[in-house]
Formats: structure tokens, sequence, C-alpha cells
């Protein structure tokens, strides 16, 4: 059986060894007595202290090294400590830690200009927020506003942040203790042909189906009642389902006819993820809103924000946003993501990303289905990848509930740590998201961890 691996990165001397060890006992310590955790019955969990990390991988206190396939929170897209980034932060930090919202700000002005610079024709303002979750608040807020129209819709195979919006927003079971039913918000189905909720039997009939199903939704919910759709790209938490060929066209087309505000939650699939910068780029449409967050920054300072179409944005030309944070355009934040675009379009990341996804993940993933029974189905785009397990191929009977926790997949993550993977599991599957800037080396040493690791995947296993 393969060990963990250790890292170069501690002294081999065990007097050193031993205060690194002692250093991470107290930062397990302190977590357990005074942090409260997000998402967790704070008994119940034993965190792993993150003694440091560089490009792909990150450490322990005891010395042992892991491949980041998790991008932490599917967010560091240019890999941990990236040099040009962290000077950029220092340099800033020199200069000028902070300025208020209502002034002017030349990195403040300049992250708009980059970002807005990526964005489709026609979207020039950016309103800066400090997370995702603030994005989404403040991009349904707008279309609200845009529309004079309450209600929202959104998918249920969705994550779209903890805030009382975003959190009614999100399909996942996770907004059950935040719903009082009266957030003005209704559910859709969209697009999953592995587990079609419209039995289509072809991507082409899926697509055709939830949107008769959308169009369907909003007919019935009151055309004039609807603000806006608020739908990820590519669902990320909720199981990395990319679209079929048509669905964002028809979903479009859609907002257009009934009047309603197209939101593209990008905080997760955004900024390289797909190996595009947006990931609604793979597929040429256009919405009216875009909520951002997570890779803008790369993690490294927290930054969020909505690129505002001019239409929207010309509402608030003469009257004022009712809407405002007090770090909107945090200096430090904002030299962070100036400094991560530049260094993403320079070093040509999101290219390596589109070339990692189909070069080597898509094709060692499905390979990997190929060996391994409890491996249902691989999707997936960049380095944005999930692998379906299931209990039995033929029923597609999932190895973990849609939510909770369960020793099939307990096993499982314990097993990618043990031969040094750092993974993203969350329900039944295994999500594959290293940094954008993962080499083709590291991908491949991923893919045989993941190999070893779903041997413990397949004791569970009960199909023929
Ligand atoms: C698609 C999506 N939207 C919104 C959010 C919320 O972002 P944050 O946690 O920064 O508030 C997330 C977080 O994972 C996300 O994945």
């Amino acid at each position: 059986m393969a060990t963990t691996q250790r890292s170069d990165v501690t002294n081999a001397a065990s007097g050193a060894g031993e205060e690194l060890a002692a250093a991470g006992a107290r930062t397990l310590e302190l977590d357990r007595a005074h942090v409260f955790h997000s998402w967790s019955a704070q008994a119940l969990i034993r965190p792993m202290a993150i003694a440091g990390a560089q490009g792909s991988y990150v450490w322990d206190y005891d010395g042992h090294r892991y491949l980041d396939f998790s991008s932490q929170l599917v967010n560091t897209n240019i890999g941990h400590q990236h040099p040009r980034v962290v000077a950029a932060i220092k340099e800033q930090a020199d200069r000028l830690c902070t300025v208020a919202p209502q002034h002017a700000n030349d990195k403040r002005g300049e992250a708009a200009r980059l970002i807005a610079e990526l964005a489709p024709e026609g979207m020039s303002k950016v309103f800066f927020t400090n997370s995702g979750a603030e994005a989404i608040e403040h991009a349904s807020r707008m279309a609200r506003l845009h529309t004079g129209r309450i209600k929202l819709l959104s998918a249920y195979r969705s994550y779209h942040g903890a805030t009382s919006t975003a959190i009614n927003l999100t399909g996942d079971s996770r907004r059950w203790p935040s719903d009082y039913g009266s957030a003005g918000v209704a559910h859709f189905f969209g697009p999953f042909l592995y587990r079609s909720p419209f039995h289509a039997t072809s991507e082409s009939e899926e697509c055709e189906r939830a949107l008769a199903h959308l169009e369907d939704v909003v007919v019935f919910e009151g055309p004039d009642t609807i603000a806006g759709i608020v739908l990820e790209t590519i669902p990320g938490t909720a199981g990395i389902m990319p679209p079929p060929a048509g669905y964002l066209a028809g979903l479009r087309d859609i907002c257009n006819r009934y009047g309603l505000v197209y939101i593209a939650d990008e905080v997760m699939a955004g900024f390289g993820r797909t190996g595009a910068w947006w990931a609604f780029d793979n597929w040429s449409v256009a919405p009216d809103l875009i909520a951002f967050a997570k890779g803008v920054t790369s993690g490294y300072v927290p930054l969020g924000g909505v690129v505002i179409s001019d239409a929207i944005a010309a509402d608030f030309d003469n009257r004022a946003y009712p809407g405002g944070l007090t770090y909107s355009g945090h200096p430090l934040a904002c030299a962070t993501a100036v400094a991560t675009i530049q260094t993403m379009q320079d070093e040509g990341i999101v290219e390596n990303a589109a070339r990692i996804g189909t070069d080597v993940l898509g094709p060692g993933l499905r390979a990997l289905a190929e060996r391994h029974p409890s491996v249902g189905e691989v999707r997936g785009l960049g380095v944005f990848w999930a692998l379906e397990l299931v209990a039995d191929r033929a029923t597609r009977e999932p190895l973990a509930p849609f939510s909770g926790t369960s020793p099939a997949m307990a096993d499982v993550t314990a097993a990618c740590k043990q031969h040094g993977l750092l993974p993203f599991t969350t329900a039944n599957r295994i999500h594959v998201v290293p940094p954008c800037t993962i080499s083709a080396a590291e991908a491949l040493e991923g893919l045989e961890m993941l190999d070893q690791a779903l041997v413990a995947a397949d004791r569970h296993y009960t199909g023929a």
C-alpha cells in the first residue's frame, strides 16, 4: 500500500520536525477551542492544519505533502503563492492598504477595466463585493430594481452562496434551514442527462425538454412577476454538469421574450476554470449580469463583484443605487485582481487549463472509469471535472445520498489523502478541480493517485 508522500519542505532534523509538529498541535488546539466552522457540527470535525503551500501542492505540520486537486474551495486558479501576485499584494500594502468606496482608486479602476474588457460587449461597469454570495445578492437586487419585479428563478441543482437571497436561490439542501418560503424564489430543473428529470435519452432531447420545462415554469409563475433567472453556467458544487449545446442560447431567448434579466453565476466556473475566461464563452452567449468571485484573485485576498450590462447600469445614472459595502473595491483586493488577471494573460494560464482538460484530465479520467466500476460517469472540461460514483452502474444508484455524510465517501476521501491527494468530495462525487496552472506531469500524478484511491470506492460497489 502506498503511503502519504513525505514532504521535502520539512527539515529532516528531528528537532525542527518536533517544533513543526508542536506548532501544528497548537494550531489545531486553537482552532478547536475558538474557531466556529462553516457548514459543520462543531464537535464532530477535525480540520486538517495546513502549514504551507506552493503551486499545486499543500503540506501539513507533520510533513505530509498533498497534490491539491481541490484548489481549496475551487478558487486557487493560479496555484498557491504565485510570486508575481504575492509581490503585488506586498507592494500595494506598502503603498496604500485601504481607501473608502466613495473615493476613486487607481487599482480599483484598473481592476474594473480589466474585468469589463473580458466581458461581452456592452458590459462596461463593475460593482465590487467581498464574496460570491454578495455578488449574487447585488445582482439579484439590480435585476429586481431594473424590472420592478420581485421573483427570481434558479435551478434545484445549484449553489449560490450563504447570505439571505443567495441561500434561498441555492437549490441544494443547504437552503432548507434558511428557507422561510418568503424569499421570492422559485426553482426549476436544469439539464442533467445522466439523471434526467425529463426521461431524455440524448443531449438534444434533454436540452429541448429542459427548455420547455423552464418556459412552463416562467409561464406558470407569471412572467410579469419574474425579475430574472440566476444560473450557474456550469453548476459547480451541485455536480459539474456542462449544459447541452443550445441550452444557454435557449435560456437567453426565454429571458428576451419575457423581459427577464439573465444573471450568470460565474463565481466558480469563471476566471479560467473551464479553459475560457468565462464559462459562458464556451457556448457564445451573453448574460445581462455576471456574478464573479473566487478566481478573480485566486482567493489570495477576498473579492467578488457584478459585471453590469450598460442598460442596467444606466438605470442608476441619475438615481442612486441602493446598496454598498465598506470594502467595495478594496485596494488590496483590487491590486490582487489586477496582478492575477495580468499573470493569467501573460502566462497563458487559461489556455493551459483548456489543454490539460483536453489532453490529460479528459482522457485520463475516462480511462479510470473503464477500470473502476464505481465510476458511473465522467463529465467536465478544462480543470473542472466530476466523477459520479455509483453503487450500481445499471441502476445508477448513487454511492452516497444527496445530502449528509456517508461511510463510502469518507473511505474515498481518506484513501485519496493516504495516497497524497487532497480531493474535493461532495455527495456521491469526486470533483477534479486542480489549479488552472497544473502541469501535465502533476495532472498525471494526480490521476495515478485517484486510480489507487478509487479502489476504496469499488469496495462499496454492489452492482454486477
Ligand atoms: C457558483 C457559486 N456561487 C456563489 C458562491 C458563493 O461564494 P462565496 O462563498 O464567496 O460567498 C459559490 C461558492 O462556492 C459558488 O460556487
